[in-house]
């Protein structure tokens, strides 16, 4: 990944919940740089600090000590401006997709939105015509789902949905946590072969949030293995998978019967 720029970095990040106590320490002094046009995963146990993570890249939460740069500078989300720009560069597809929609919107304004947000003035005609198209690309019928409301959506459908809009909206950073959560394996590998092409076709970095190692090495250039807030390895995925250097890491790929199994890793 050397020869790529860097987009996202950050520098002993830490996020501190609570006081006293009742204090936990989600993510403790986390660095790393990420490049453009690299997928890199973040791979950890559940409560290891990846959403927490995710979150803080998305400016969502504030982190308690260290810096995020963006693009070689320190990020800077006080003002509306900053905000909005940042957002346009920086999208996220959380766990829940059902937590990151309007649930009283139609379908057809949740798509319309992404239009406006890029600032695009166009016909009703072209409007439909992108939509459905985001909508092809992620093997929806937009015929048969503008009309609806997202509780009226299977949770693989929102999912999809979910990547439908990232497909108008062509964000130069793209955060999926856990985003194949919802579907079966056979939609997993449709997700997950979506997110690749648009990174082929766009050069976007995708952060990529999972427990699965398997899942992580099948689509990264990197990895960023987290234990208890913690990194505990980075670097290359073949490079990690094929020679962990860390016990954690050992442990995760041994829970993995599979990696094993379909790539004869011993
Ligand atoms: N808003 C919050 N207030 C207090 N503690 C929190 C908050 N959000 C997360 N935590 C704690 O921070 C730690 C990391 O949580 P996080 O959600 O980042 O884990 P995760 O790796 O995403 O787990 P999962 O795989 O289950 O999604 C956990 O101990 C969690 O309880
Ligand atoms: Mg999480």
């Amino acid at each position: 990944m050397k020869e790529r720029e860097v987009l996202l970095s950050g520098r002993q990040l830490t996020k501190v919940f609570g006081y006293g106590p009742n204090k936990t320490t989600a993510i403790s002094d986390v660095s790393f740089d990420f490049h453009e046009g690299e997928i890199v995963s973040i791979v950890g146990e559940s409560g290891s600090g990846k959403t927490t993570l995710a979150k803080m890249l998305m400016g969502l939460l504030k982190q308690t000590s260290g810096t995020i740069e963006y693009k070689g500078k320190p990020r800077r989300l006080n003002r509306y401006a900053d905000r909005r720009a940042y957002w346009k560069d920086i999208q996220a597809i959380f766990q829940d997709p059902f937590a990151s929609f309007n649930l009283f919107h139609r379908v057809e304004k949740l798509l319309t939105d992404c239009i406006k947000l890029q600032g695009l003035q166009l016909s009703p005609e072209m409007q439909v015509r992108k939509m459905k198209e985001a909508c092809s690309f992620v093997n929806l019928k937009y015929e048969e789902l503008y009309n609806k409301y997202p509780f009226e959506l299977s949770g693989g459908q929102m999912q999809r949905l979910m990547i439908a809009r990232i497909f108008m909206l062509r964000p130069k950073v793209l955060i999926a946590d856990e985003p194949t959560s919802m579907v079966d394996a056979c939609s997993r590998s449709t997700i997950l072969d979506m997110l690749l092409k648009l990174r082929d076709e766009n050069k976007m970095t995708i952060i990529f949030i999972t427990h699965d190692v398997g899942l992580a090495y099948y689509v990264s250039d990197t990895l960023l293995i987290m234990e208890k807030g913690r990194v505990v390895e980075s670097g290359d995925a073949e490079r990690i998978i094929l020679n962990p250097q860390h016990s954690y890491t050992i442990q995760l790929i041994n829970d993995v019967p599979k990696i094993h199994s379909a790539w004869n890793l011993g």
